[in-house]
This record gives structure tokens, C-alpha cells and sequence, in this order.
């Protein structure tokens, strides 16, 4: 962590192609994946960030061999030289995947000792339906001391109903199911696009995994799973949506190249409402804005509907639209601490638990603001483009875990942005 800003010329038009990257959630999914492979595996399209950094330094940790090339995008995994079981505190602290080597771990060796995970502070985020998950495959869980203690002689499939929609849980549950004896079950299954890209993956070393992507996925068993061929993770739903945001933002005329249109709806409506033009074809969405936008309403839900993850970029983008916006953030219990730094900017929001009220001013300005998380900082950035002045970012580092190159690719569309530490 270092104590670098970001320094934004605000009022600067987007215009251009930017080419989106290889999605956060899935890769830092995937990459553990790689585990259940009895054979070495290509994974390709990997965004260069710190969450990927930080797969890749946990599974060293455990002992497999890993190549990876950040500026190609492309990783080589050989599992056969794990020797460990266990992910260490200074890893496992630094990000929520963190918790899926518990059912990759527990899948392939009978056992997994993985600290409780960390990553983004946006509210409560347990993870009972996970270890709930791998009980009812017959594994032993305990926790002692903030160490999730899982052990299995052989897991056996099941029927698991998750009580809430959780894509962690769902996702971890998938893992550790790969290798259990008969069919699992999961009901009330997340939806979410990177959950189907690790079914494709699974699927693509032998796994037989049916219904990712809808809410019940069945999952039979299997022995050996064997990579065959490099897998390409799908483009980042949230770094798109993000862009598509900054377009608006900005009064632009942005085409967002690599992305898939239809992971975009939620967000794409609310654009269309609020008065902007959105062209989709088969792998780009051009977003073009001449300002003047309305006031939307929107409520967070689980795929397909608005995404958590932009629900404060997009609260950026509200904050000069014309009228009174209401947005409420159903998934997690505090993730509303952009809103603060964007009424220091001159937003005129008010928050009544998990709604926020946003009536829109004419114009932002410029000034020195935090980031508390990832996508604060995405918001942040935005806010910072659309405001009169230069904006001062703290915290960098929390925009660094899940947006490759954020700043490039900005200042390729014509924005203005750099970096310092003081
Ligand atoms: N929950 C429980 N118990 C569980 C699991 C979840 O109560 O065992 C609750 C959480 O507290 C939360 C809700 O269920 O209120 C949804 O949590 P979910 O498990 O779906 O989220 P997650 O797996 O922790 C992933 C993404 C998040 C994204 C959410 C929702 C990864 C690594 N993280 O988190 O991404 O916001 O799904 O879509 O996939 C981000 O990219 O900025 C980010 C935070």
C-alpha cells in the first residue's frame, strides 16, 4: 500500500475506443480453479491487477508452479507441485476470493486451513452458506480463531439450499462439488455472468456442470479433471459499466470494444432513461451524451438486475442529473461512503439507511477525497472527470485491486489524469 494520489483534470469530453479487459470476479475464481486440474492449465485474458497478483501469490504459496505474463494477459498453472494446504493471514486478508481455496483445497486434498476472508469493508460479508455448502457434502468445518478448519476423506453430493443469493457462496460450493461422489444440487443459485465463465471453465477439463446461469445448478461428480486447451476469462461487466458510466458523465462518445451487451441491460436502461444514447452490436457498446440528463431511480439487486458494483459509479453520474434520484443498495449493508466525499464535491445527497436520496446540481467541483473501497474509487474518478477543477484521490491503491490500467485507458479517450505521492 503506498500513499499515492490520483490527480484528475476535470470537464474533459470522452471520445474514442477503449477495449475492455478480462473480468476481476471471474479470474479470481478461475485461478484457484486450477487446482482441481491433474495437468498443467493456460488461462488467458487475465486483467493485470492486484486481486490477480494476489491469486498468483497464493497459489505459489502453496507450492504450484505459476508463469504469468501480465502485459499479455496469460497464465500457466502447474498444480502438481502443491504442497500446502494452507493460506497464510497476509494473503487470505487481502481479498474475498480469498475464501474459494477453502473448496478447491477441500475438493483435491481433503482439506483446506484458510483464515477468514477479507477484501473490500462494504458491510457485514460472512460466508455461512459457504461452509453451510460444504457441510452438506459431508465436510467437517470448523472455525478457531478467524481459521476456517475444513476436512473431508471424500465429499458426497448433495441438495443445498442457499438462503440468500450469494455468488461467493454459489460459486464456492460449485468448487468444492467438482470432485464429490453423485450429483450436487444447488437451489437459489446465483446468476451472475462469472459464475457461468467458471462453469465454462470446469466444464472445459472434463467437469459436468449443468444450469450456470439460471437458479438451480446440478454438478456431477468427477475424479480427474484434465485442462486440454487455454481457457479466455469473458470481459469485465463492472470495468464496462464503469466506462459506459464515465461516457455519460462526461457528455461523451465512447465505443467500448471486447464487452458482451447483454451482461450490460440494467445499466443500459437506466442510461437510456436518463436521456443518454446507447448503440449495442455484437461485442461493443458505443455510449454518446450530449448532457441535459434526467433523474433516475434504481434499487441494487442480484444478476440481472442493477449490479451492487455500480451503484456508486452510477451515483456519480446522478448527482447532475435534473430532479431527484433514489437509490437503494439491497446487497450490502454500507456501501454508500462515496457519497460523503461526493457532497464534498457539491453533491447534495442525503442517505436514510440504505437509501440514498440524490438531487442533482448543476455542476461538481473539484476536491481532495478518499476512497474507501474499490468501486468508491471507480466513483470517485468519475466524479473527478465530470467536476470543474483538478480532484485529488487518496487511496489509490483500492482502485489498483480491480481496474487494469484505469487511468490509461482514460486519458486515451482524452481525459486527464496522473499520479503523485506527496
Ligand atoms: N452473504 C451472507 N452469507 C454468505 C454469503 C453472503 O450473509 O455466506 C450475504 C452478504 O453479506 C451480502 C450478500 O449475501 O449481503 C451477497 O453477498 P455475495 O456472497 O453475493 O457477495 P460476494 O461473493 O462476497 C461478490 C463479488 C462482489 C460483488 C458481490 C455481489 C467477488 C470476488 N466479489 O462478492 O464484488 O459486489 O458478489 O455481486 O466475486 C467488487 O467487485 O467490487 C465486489 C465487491
Amino acid at each position: 500500500m503506498t500513499n499515492e494520489r490520483m490527480l484528475i483534470v476535470g470537464g474533459r469530453r470522452l471520445e474514442g475506443m477503449v477495449r475492455i479487459s478480462g473480468a476481476k470476479n471471474s479470474a479470481v475464481a478461475v485461478i484457484p480453479a486450477t487446482i482441481l486440474s491433474s495437468t498443467p492449465c493456460v488461462i488467458e485474458n487475465l486483467p493485470d491487477i492486484e486481486d490477480v497478483r494476489v491469486s498468483v501469490e497464493t497459489l505459489r504459496h502453496l507450492g504450484a508452479t505459476v508463469d504469468w505474463d501480465p502485459a499479455g494477459g496469460v497464465m500457466q498453472v502447474d498444480p502438481s507441485t502443491i504442497n500446502k494446504t494452507e493460506v497464510p493471514l497476509e494473503l487470505s486478508r487481502k481479498m474475498r476470493a480469498s475464501s474459494y481455496y477453502i473448496g478447491v483445497l477441500l475438493a483435491r486434498y481433503g482439506e483446506a486451513r484458510v483464515p477468514m476472508p477479507g477484501g473490500c469493508d462494504i458491510g457485514r460479508r460472512p460466508i455461512d452458506q459457504h461452509l453451510k455448502g460444504m457441510r452438506a457434502l459431508g465436510a467437517t468445518v470448523e472455525t478457531s480463531y478467524g481459521m476456517v478448519i475444513a476436512e473431508s476423506p471424500g465429499l458426497v453430493g448433495n441438495d443445498i439450499f442457499m438462503d440468500m443469493v450469494t455468488v461467493g457462496g454459489t460459486i464456492n460450493v460449485m468448487l468444492a462439488a467438482t470432485r464429490a461422489e453423485g450429483m450436487t444440487i444447488i437451489h437459489n443459485a446465483a446468476k451472475e455472468p462469472h459464475i457461468v465463465d467458471l462453469a465454462n471453465f470446469l466444464n472445459s477439463m472434463g467437469c459436468r456442470i449443468k444450469g450456470a446461469g439460471t437458479d438451480t445448478i446440478r454438478i456431477r461428480g468427477t475424479r480427474e479433471m484434465v485442462a486440454r486447451r487455454p481457457y479466455a476469462i469473458i470481459p469485465d461487466q463492472i470495468e464496462t459499466g464503469t466506462l459506459m458510466i464515465a461516457a455519460a458523465g462526461t457528455h461523451g462518445d465512447v465505443t467500448i470494444t471486447g464487452c458482451i451487451p447483454t451482461h450490460m441491460e440494467a445499466l443500459t436502461a437506466k442510461l437510456l432513461e436518463m436521456g443518454a444514447r446507447v448503440d449495442e452490436k455484437d461485442d461493443a457498446i458505443r455510449v454518446r451524451s450530449l448532457g441535459g440528463h434526467r433523474s433516475v431511480s434504481f434499487k441494487t439487486q442480484v444478476y440481472p438486475g442493477f449490479p451492487t458494483d455500480l451503484q456508486q459509479p452510477m451515483s456519480a453520474l446522478l448527482c447532475t442529473a435534473s430532479g431527484t434520484s433514489r437509490v437503494v443498495e439491497n446487497i450490502f449493508e454500507s456501501r454508500f461512503r462515496h457519497l460523503a466525499e461526493m457532497e464534498r464535491m457539491g453533491a447534495n445527497i442525503r442517505v436514510y439507511e440504505q437509501t440514498a436520496v440524490i438531487e442533482g446540481v448543476p455542476q461538481l467541483h473539484a476536491a481532495a477525497v478518499e476512497a474507501s473501497d474499490l468501486r468508491a474509487g471507480a466513483a470517485l474518478v468519475i466524479a473527478g472527470l465530470m467536476a470543474q477543477g483538478t480532484t485529488e484521490i487518496y487511496n489509490t491503491h483500492y482502485i489498483d485491486r480491480g481496474y487494469e490500467h484505469l487511468e490509461d485507458k482514460l486519458n486515451s479517450l482524452g481525459a486527464k489524469i496522473s499520479r503523485f505521492t506527496p
